[in-house]
């Protein structure tokens, strides 16, 4: 099997950066260090360049029934994107269909995936139906490498909805049986009478999406979670934070000593309710939950990423296209389906706005989009490393393809929204995954298909509660 020889570059880690080259032979990096000898492999000049390890967005919903429809990326396209944004695994929700087990879930998002995944993958259940035989079946999970599961504890008169006594049941069964629990915090009750007094008032506009979820709904929800998952003794990781009041409870139970692992998305950083209040509907295209904030929460959002209550920085792509899907809601903002795409911007974002604006270090950007994520999702050293032997997937950019040249809005601000366009500003400049290039310059160069389920489970992590 052929190798790759990547000379001149800088490593970067998210403990620290240096120079060197990195040898790949039989899909495993076999060599970091300086002057290896090429002895006739393939050689890829990377001085100039960063090299990271591959990346990872554990939050991804790829042809995902919800809000009445289908989130509008599958496998094929959606990877693919993942992949021009210089990530290598992406780690996808399985719903547990109503009446259906978790073995099903995994079984359907296995078919989902398997002909079409360009790149590496993993599958989180989300779990919507805690019947007595899910709970047994639960433990069995961990063996299938699938070592977390979600909660839902908003979109109340969906399936998705669940109340707090299968949460905390949940996390008591999770926490024996070597699983990670995620939560999407929000008050779900609060939202629907919320909404249905928008409703009755004849609010029905985009914005109002905002405004019946406020930040209090995020944090109370958020405090409510954490202290379960106390009462459980469990860890516990949020998604998708959006707002400073969420972030406070977090940081608190940091102080108290409390694992809580916690995870913020580039479009609280790129957008804001402003977005969401644009002119007629166009505000659709920015319905996601929670919901954009105020700019006022973001210096918050910022300093949790440097200091480390926020230690994921994940994409929640979730796309719906305007025309056909986000109109279903023209007449009543609660049936907009929420979400937006993210993959391929989410690294260039938290680039551009992070490392460039020096907010936070390059180590912490690659910390934060794949070490991190390897180590709380059980996939460390296999993933989320450079180091000999252990990493599959790593990633060659260059940091000046990241200049938006004109003085404009960066092109990623355009894409990153249901309205897909061809122009964007490719960064990245390759991605590698067991050894290949999946994507050089704009080009994807890898096989659909060819993207392999990596087990996850958290002995090299030395259990649950993972050093980050
Ligand atoms: O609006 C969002 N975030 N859609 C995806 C589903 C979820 O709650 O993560
Ligand atoms: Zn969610
Ligand atoms: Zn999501």
């Amino acid at each position: 099997m052929g190798g790759l020889l990547f000379t001149g570059g800088t490593i970067v880690t998210a403990d620290g950066s240096f120079e060197a080259d990195v040898l790949i032979e039989d899909e495993k990096i076999v060599a970091v260090g300086t002057d290896i000898a090429a002895n006739g492999t393939e050689t890829v000049d990377a001085s100039g360049k960063l090299i990271m390890p591959g990346f990872i967005d554990a939050h991804t919903h790829m042809a995902m029934p919800f809000g009445g429809t289908v989130t509008s990326d599958d496998w094929a396209t959606g990877t693919a994107a993942a992949a021009a944004g210089g990530t290598t695994m992406i780690i996808d929700f399985a719903l547990q269909e109503e009446g259906g087990t978790l073995a099903g879930a995994v079984e359907t998002w296995t078919e989902k995936a398997k002909d079409k995944a360009l790149i590496d993958y993993g599958f989180h259940v989300a779990i919507t139906d805690l019947r007595d035989d899910v709970k047994t079946e639960l433990p069995s999970l961990a063996a299938q490498g699938v070592a977390s599961v979600k909660i839902f504890m908003a979109y109340k008169g969906t399936p998705l909805y669940t109340e707090d006594d299968d949460l905390f049941e949940t996390l008591q069964l999770s926490k024996e049986a070597g699983v990670l629990v995620l939560v999407h915090a929000e008050n779900g009750d609060v939202i629907a009478k919320l909404q249905e007094q928008a409703l009755v008032n004849g609010n029905t506009a985009p914005r109002f999406h905002a405004l019946t979820r406020p930040p209090e709904v995020e944090a109370e929800a958020t405090g409510r979670a954490i202290r379960l998952a106390e009462v459980a003794g469990a860890p516990i990781l949020v998604v998708h934070v959006s707002c400073a009041p969420a972030l406070e409870e977090i940081h608190r139970a940091h102080e108290r000593g409390q694992t809580v692992y916690a995870e913020t998305c580039p479009q609280y950083f790129a957008f804001s309710y402003d977005d969401l209040a644009r002119e007629g509907f166009e505000g659709a295209k920015y319905v996601c939950s929670p919901p954009l904030r105020d700019e006022s929460n973001r210096p918050a959002l910022w300093n949790g990423l440097k200091v480390g209550d926020l230690q994921i920085f994940g994409s929640d792509h979730c796309s719906f296209n305007y025309r056909g899907q986000k109109e279903m809601g023209a007449d009543d903002f609660t049936l907009i389906p929420n979400g937006l795409p993210g993959a391929e911007e989410r690294a260039m974002a938290l680039w551009t706005l992070g490392v460039r604006e020096g907010r936070i270090s390059e180590n912490q950007f690659v910390a934060a989009l794949s070490t991190n994520q390897a180590r709380i999702y059980g996939a460390y050293p296999r993933k989320g490393a450079l180091v000999p032997r252990r990493g599959r997937g790593h990633r060659v950019v260059g940091p000046g393809a990241l200049d938006h040249g004109d003085g404009e809005q960066p092109p990623w601000q355009r894409r990153l929204h249901p309205v897909r366009g061809d122009d964007v500003r490719r960064w990245s400049r390759g991605g590698v995954r067991a050894g290949y290039l999946v994507y050089k310059d704009g080009e994807i160069l890898g096989e659909h298909g060819s993207g392999r389920f990596v087990e996850r489970n958290f002995t090299a992590t030395r259990g649950l509660e993972a050093k980050v």
